[in-house]
């Protein structure tokens, strides 16, 4: 749109001028708002941009080979990219720990003590970039879907310890749709600008109690079957009446429980465990409720998780509003 295209145009500009021959910094996470940023800064300066991904081994399944695509040496942008394989770290850290916030803070601190290593390797910045898009600089409360996410980060202390001189946030005017228009504007792919919310602890709030990379492939197996399924059901739906699904959700993800039941498979009894299946259709992520998924599709689902994914004999579809629940089961 015209609108979007002055936006690009101003914000590379005024980028360009700040910057000067500076070197900047973004952490990105692969989500919509530093993806657009990773975008827009590369179109502005180029290689002065360097991007730290950090792979904590929660992400959903291909997630991690899908960034580097994008951002990568093989991807659209003439960048410099560092992905930060983190995966073992961060098992190891969470081993035997099984209460939700110590996970969280886990998962937060180690996030800046990578970032940080990161950072020394890369030596003096001038610019730390940040993704602050609207909806977070407004107060909380007023705030949507954003600001409540990033409330959630427990990684406040991002900016303390890169040495750097003065932080930008060109998106800092933007609500998201116009995030979203500007990503597109800027070449990245569909998938990527309308993703769904994800939270920054990823994965590790799926898998309730201990964390282990058993369990992170039973929940990025069931997560990535469950959402192919939906997608495309809901695909469908459009195509045959020209409109979106009534029961759209707005976010939809598997999670794994702590329980484990019997079963039966062929002749033999399993002890596995029991995947929950969510969709929740809501406006600003701070009330919700259940979606009311096509029953065949979550028969599709079920039959399709507990054949494809080995360690899980049980599926179960979560029907809990917010509140009294909340969108994540941890
Ligand atoms: P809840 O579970 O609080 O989720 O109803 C509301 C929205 O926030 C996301 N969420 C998080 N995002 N770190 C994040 O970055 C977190 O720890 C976290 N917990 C929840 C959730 O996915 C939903 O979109």
């Amino acid at each position: 749109s015209w609108k979007m295209d002055s936006f690009a145009e101003n914000a590379v500009r005024e980028i360009r001028e700040k910057v000067g021959d500076g070197k900047v910094l973004l952490a990105l996470s692969g989500g919509v708002d530093s993806s657009v940023l990773a975008a827009l800064l590369a179109k502005a300066i180029g290689k002065q941009l360097t991007c730290v991904f950090v792979d904590h081994g929660l992400l959903r399944k291909n997630e991690g080979d899908e960034v580097e695509g994008v951002f990568g040496p093989n991807g659209d942008f003439d960048i410099n990219f560092v992905r930060v394989n983190a995966q073992e770290r961060y098992y190891a850290k969470l081993a035997g720990v099984t209460e939700p916030e110590r996970k969280r803070k886990i998962i937060g601190e180690e996030f800046i003590r990578v970032f940080e290593e990161e950072a020394k390797k890369i030596g003096k910045v001038d610019f730390l970039a940040q993704g602050t898009i609207y909806p977070d600089v407004v107060e909380s409360g007023l705030g949507g879907e954003s600001a409540v996410i990033k409330s959630h980060h427990n990684v406040g202390g991002l900016p303390d310890f890169v040495d750097f001189k003065e932080i930008i946030e060109p998106l800092r005017n933007l609500f998201k749709d116009e995030v979203r228009a500007v990503g597109l504007e800027l070449g990245l792919p569909e998938y990527l600008v309308f993703r769904q919310p994800f939270p920054g602890p990823g994965l590790g709030i799926r898998i309730i109690g201990e964390v282990t990379a058993e369990k992170v492939r039973m929940v990025q197996d069931a997560d990535y079957i469950y959402r192919e399924e939906v997608d495309k059901a809901a695909r469908e739906y459009k195509e045959a009446n020209g409109v979106e699904a009534p029961w759209m959700p707005n976010q939809y993800f598997a999670a794994l429980t702590n329980m484990r039941s019997v079963g039966v498979m062929g002749d033999e009894r399993t002890y596995d465990y029991a995947v929950a299946v969510r969709a929740v259709r809501t406006i600003d992520f701070m009330t919700a409720e259940a979606a009311e998924i096509p029953f065949a599709v979550l028969q599709t689902v079920m039959s399709r998780i507990i054949n494809e994914v080995r360690g899980v004999n049980r599926v179960m579809y979560d029907l809990t509003s917010k509140p009294p629940g909340t969108i994540e089961m941890e």
